[in-house]
Formats: C-alpha cells, structure tokens, sequence
C-alpha cells in the first residue's frame, strides 16, 4: 500500500481555526437559540470598497470582449500591480524594494506556508511562542521538527513572547537558519519597533540567518513613526522575506490576493557552500507552482492604491481599530488583564483565575455565547491567554462586551 508522509503524523489535532469551527457548530447544533457572536478567526465583514468593486468589475467586463480577453497571466503578477505595491507599500516609506521583487499570491497564508520548502531540511526553525500555526505546521509537515512533546515540537527553537517580557521574545541562544517574526503581531498584537527590527537584522546578519517577516497586519499600525515594513530598516535586504496581504487591509479574505517580497540581494547557500539567490529560487517555484491571481483581483488590488481607494481603505481599517479600542477597554474594566489592540486588529487577554485557555474558550462559549481563540492553539506559552479579535459589527462586538462583563 502507498505510505504517507510520516511528518503529518506529527501533527497535532486539527488546524486551530476549523477546530473552533467544529466546536461552535456543535454547540449551536444543541443550543439553536443561542446568538453565538464569533470573535474567534480574523475574519472581515465589511464589504470591499466601491474603489476596488468597480475595478473587478471593469476588469470582468474586458474578459467578456475578444478585444481585450487575457488568459494566463504572468505568474509574478501583472507589472501594473507590481508596481503599484512597489511604490505605495515600500519606495513611499523609504524602502527599496523593486516591482521585480514582488511576487503576488492568493494569500500570504500560502506564501508564509510554502516558503519553507525552497529552504533545506536541515534548517532550524525559530518561532516566537505564541505564533500564527502555520509557521510551526508547515514546517511539521515538510519534515523539520521531531516529535511532539509537552506543548513543543523537538529541533524547532521556541522564543517566548509573554506579558513578563512584553511579547517581545529574546534572540534565540542556539544557531537557527529561519526565524518567523510576525509585526504586528498575531496573535498578540504586539508591534516591532525601529530599535527591535534594527536588533533583528544584526542578528540575522550576524548569525547568517534570514527572517521571515509577516507584515499582514502593518495597516493597522497607528502610530506612522513605527516601521510597516522589515525593509525600513538598513541591511534588511540581505537577510529577510516580507509577506504582505490584501485579506485584512482591504477585506480581501473571500478574493484571495496578497504578496510576498524577495530581495534580489538575499542570498542562501547550496550543499557546496556556494551563494543561491533566493529570489531566483521563489521564482522558479512561482512559477512551476502557481498560475497568478485572476486579472479582475489584481485590479481590484491594484485599485486600493487609488486614491479613493486609499480613503475607503483607511475607513475600514479606522472602523475595526475602534472595535479593538472598545474591547480592550472593556475587558480592562471588567478588571481583566489585557494587551495588544492598538497597533493590530486582535486584544490579547490574560484568562481569569489562571483557567487553561480552552476551558475558558468552553466557559465563554457556553456562558456569554461569546467565540474567540484559546491562546494554547497558538503555542505552549499561549496557554493561559486568550485571543478576541476586532474584525466584526461594532453592535456584535458592544453586544459581546455587554454579556462578558454581565457574566
Ligand atoms: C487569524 O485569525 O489568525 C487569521 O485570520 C488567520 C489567517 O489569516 O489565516
């Protein structure tokens, strides 16, 4: 009989977000009369701006003509939308990066999970603990980790991120080769700043190692004097991948489109020890992998650039940064400790009386009919916290701190 892979064996459970799904399903299945209000996965619900509709649709139009029908596009992404990113996400912050350094994708979930694989098996993994899972299960899947014990998978480096060291975890003290930084951060929404980042690439340089860097949430960053991108701070060009997307930003989490850059200066090594350019690599395996986002999205990505569609942007995003004000807020006046909120979409809070993150997922579930995500899905040192996240209805999000604070 064929054999699977052994490593996906190591998994643990589910995926965190369909776990929860399956949870909140089966409890609304014997409670039908209960408003469950989801604060669980980041996912928007506001529409997409008018800027970025009428684009799709344009766009959708000209696929209806034979004048003006395109089939395959490029699998980087159409220069048009290249260089709209280059310029408004990066070279306007002083950040030089290229439109040829950009690889657009249906999602940085993707390219965050994929990017492992052009790196050796052998490569040490660093992850800050608690972390968005997908670092940790891709890298289970490929084969890098040993197995699961105690909260931790063996040869993956853990940095802990808590409230005793302000979610900022400390540089690992063994050799690794890949270090997945988040900023902001998921799920803590802690914020890197110039002074962390600058600490980051010297010691990615140092250690000849290269970062990882999941900028998706860097919209929602209020204060404009924090860096948005790894690319701010000199010498990140040799050592770092910036994943970007649309998802958050603009409500593009049903459209798929999101990006990933790749610095022509980064460089790794092959088994003789000579220089690969990464770069170079990522492109072949765009290219061999995937067949680029559909020509209606990317100008519909293309239009959030516009300045209409900068304006509606900023309003959605303004919209949910008050959602993350009120639940931190609120949670605080219920004598909750809570962190994050104010530079990323998601408030992080410490569990009452010590309970274990999932008890309280169930407590909050069944008491307030309340969902959010048990800090212990993002790591071992998540346990004990919990994570509520802003992307909802300001009346769903009042109506859920009413029955928290009521309970
Ligand atoms: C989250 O809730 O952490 C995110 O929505 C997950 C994702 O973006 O894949």
């Amino acid at each position: 009989m064929t054999q699977i892979n052994p490593h996906y064996q190591k998994l643990q459970a589910g995926y965190l977000f369909p776990e929860i799904g399956r949870r909140v399903k089966e409890f609304s299945a014997q409670n039908p009369q209960a408003k469950v209000i989801r604060l669980g996965i980041g996912d928007v619900v506001l529409p997409l701006p008018e800027a970025v509709r009428s684009a799709i649709k344009k766009a959708t139009d000209e696929l209806g003509d034979p004048k003006t029908f395109r089939g395959y596009g490029p699998e980087q992404g159409y220069d048009f939308l290249r260089e709209a990113i280059a310029q408004n996400d990066f070279q306007a912050r002083g950040a030089k990066i290229e439109a040829d350094e950009i690889f657009v994708s249906d999602g940085s979930k993707c390219d965050c999970g994929n990017i492992q694989e052009i790196f050796s098996l052998d490569s040490r993994v660093a992850v800050v603990d608690p972390v968005y899972p997908v670092y940790v299960d891709t890298n289970v899947m490929a084969g890098r980790s040993g197995h699961y014990q105690d909260g931790r998978y063996a040869n993956f480096v853990y940095m802990p991120a808590t409230a005793e060291n302000n979610f900022k975890p400390a540089f690992p003290k063994e050799k690794v080769d890949l270090i997945y930084l988040c900023s902001p951060a998921n799920p803590t929404g802690t914020v890197l700043d110039k002074k962390d980042l600058e600490g980051w690439v010297a010691f990615a340089k140092k250690h000849e190692a290269i970062i990882l860097f999941d900028a998706a949430y860097e919209a929602f960053i209020t204060d404009d004097s924090l860096p948005r991108s790894i690319f701010e701070i000199p010498g990140a060009r040799e050592v770092a991948i910036e994943f970007r997307s649309f998802s958050k930003t603009a409500g593009f989490t049903g459209t798929r489109c999101a990006f990933t850059a790749i610095p022509k200066d980064l460089f790794a090594k092959n088994e003789k020890g000579e220089k690969v350019s990464v770069h170079a690599l990522w492109h072949r395996r765009h290219c061999t992998k995937f067949n680029g986002v559909s020509y209606p999205i990317q100008r519909g990505a293309e239009a959030v650039y516009s300045a209409q569609g900068k304006k509606e942007v900023t309003s959605l995003i303004h919209y949910y940064m008050e959602n993350a004000r009120l639940i931190l807020a609120g949670l605080q006046q219920t004598g909750l400790q809570a962190f994050g909120g104010i530079h990323a979409p998601y408030v992080w809070l410490k569990t009452p009386n010590g309970m274990k993150s999932w008890d309280f997922f169930d407590l909050l579930l069944s008491k307030s009919h309340v969902v959010g995500t048990p800090g212990a899905g993002f790591g071992p040192s998540g346990e004990g916290y919990f994570r509520l996240s802003a992307f909802g209805f300001r009346e769903n999000i009042l109506e859920a701190l009413s029955r928290i604070k009521n309970y």
